[in-house]
């Protein structure tokens, strides 16, 4: 496969990992495009850019020439803090995927699009939090990115939406460009700090390393025929539960001397009501840390388990859940760190 790739959200924690993948395979010429976080990877020619601004923020001269070189964008930029206001997700995931729409149109590149697997959830902005006070509900960010993934198929480009799971880090290592919310839980519940999780232990939480996603993207770049316009590259069948997620963090953090306890698995009506009889007051930080965990398990507090194209899509292998377990113990061993 030969093309030049346009790579958004490139100094993010899915994105580095997608241009570390693209920049091993032969014939591909990678752009990244930097938006406040500038990156150095040998081999890659790094743009400023702004995805919320026409022109994906790309100085005219800059746009004109890659309009002319781009022959598929991996679009990984966005804004996925779930406390960011509305006003905030809309400019990023769904005026930034216009603009990124608009540029594959006038590039007539191929668009992969990173959509999140938990849009098929029934979860909105106007969704309660389980547990009141929270500020950290996911509702607002799926909104956000069910309307960007309507936009790329309403847009008149070849297109794939690659829908993702939670992301751990590299399935080795467990190293992560950025720390996100499921990175600092762990973390925390290795030094023993989570007593309790508002998941039961049926709960199913279909989670990747980012390297096997990175991979799989890769892959999608390099077998541009015949690929679905929706792809799950997802744990999927192979997702672990929480109870596996539970035993694997406590006892990889048990094996290197440290205090995990395993955290007891509770209805979260039931953690509220611990709570409202705790003498904890609504709005104080020890408060707030029991809504917000309580809110970030809403994308986990179900037993469904999604599709998955990995091992369908050429390049790929299907996940098993000891090969999921396996990243999510990498993890556990770098936070422990
Ligand atoms: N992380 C997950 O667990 C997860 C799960 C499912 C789906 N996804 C999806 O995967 C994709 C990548 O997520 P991620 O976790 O890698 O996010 P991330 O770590 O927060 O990275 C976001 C990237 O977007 C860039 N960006 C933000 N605003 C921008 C703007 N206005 N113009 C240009 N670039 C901008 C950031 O650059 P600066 O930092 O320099 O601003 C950063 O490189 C997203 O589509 C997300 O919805 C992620």
């Amino acid at each position: 496969m030969r093309g030049t790739v346009l790579v958004t959200g490139a100094s993010g924690l899915v994105g580095s990992a997608v241009v570390q993948a693209l920049r091993h395979r032969s014939g591909l010429d990678v752009v990244a495009l930097t938006h406040r976080q500038q990156i150095a990877e040998p081999g890659v020619r790094t743009v400023p850019g702004d995805i919320t601004a026409p022109r994906l923020g790309l100085d005219e001269d800059v746009h004109a020439e890659l309009a002319c070189t781009v022959t598929q964008v991996v679009h990984c930029a966005a804004q996925v803090g779930w406390l960011k206001a509305g006003a905030q997700l809309e400019a990023t995931n769904v005026e930034g995927t216009r603009h990124t729409c608009a540029f594959a149109a006038t590039a007539r590149a191929r668009l992969i699009h990173l959509s999140t697997a938990f849009v098929e959830l029934p979860l909105t902005a106007s969704s309660s939090a389980p547990v009141p006070g929270s500020r950290n509900h996911p509702g607002g960010y799926l909104d956000s990115k069910r309307a960007a993934e309507q936009l790329v198929r309403e847009a008149p480009i070849d297109a794939v939406i690659a829908r993702i799971p939670g992301m751990l880090g590299n399935s080795r290592t467990g190293e992560t460009a950025v720390l996100q919310g499921f990175h600092r839980f762990v973390a925390a519940a290795v030094q023993g700090r989570i007593p309790a999780v508002p998941l039961l232990p049926a709960s199913v939480l279909d989670i990747m390393a980012t390297d096997v996603v990175a991979e799989a993207i890769a892959a999608l770049v390099c077998s541009p025929g015949g690929t679905p316009p929706l792809v799950w590259l997802t744990a999927g069948p192979a997702a672990p539960t929480m109870a596996q997620v539970a035993a694997t963090v406590t006892e990889t953090a048990g094996a290197l001397g440290l205090p995990a306890v395993a955290p007891e698995l509770v209805e979260v009506a039931e953690l509220a009501r611990r709570l409202s009889t705790s003498g904890i007051r609504p709005g104080t930080p020890a408060w707030r840390r029991v809504a917000d965990l309580s809110a970030m398990c809403e994308v986990y507090r179900h037993e469904r388990r999604f599709p998955s194209h990995l091992g369908a899509i050429p390049g790929t292998s299907a996940p098993t859940t000891q090969s999921v377990l396996d990243a999510l113990a990498a993890l556990t061993r770098r936070s422990a760190r």
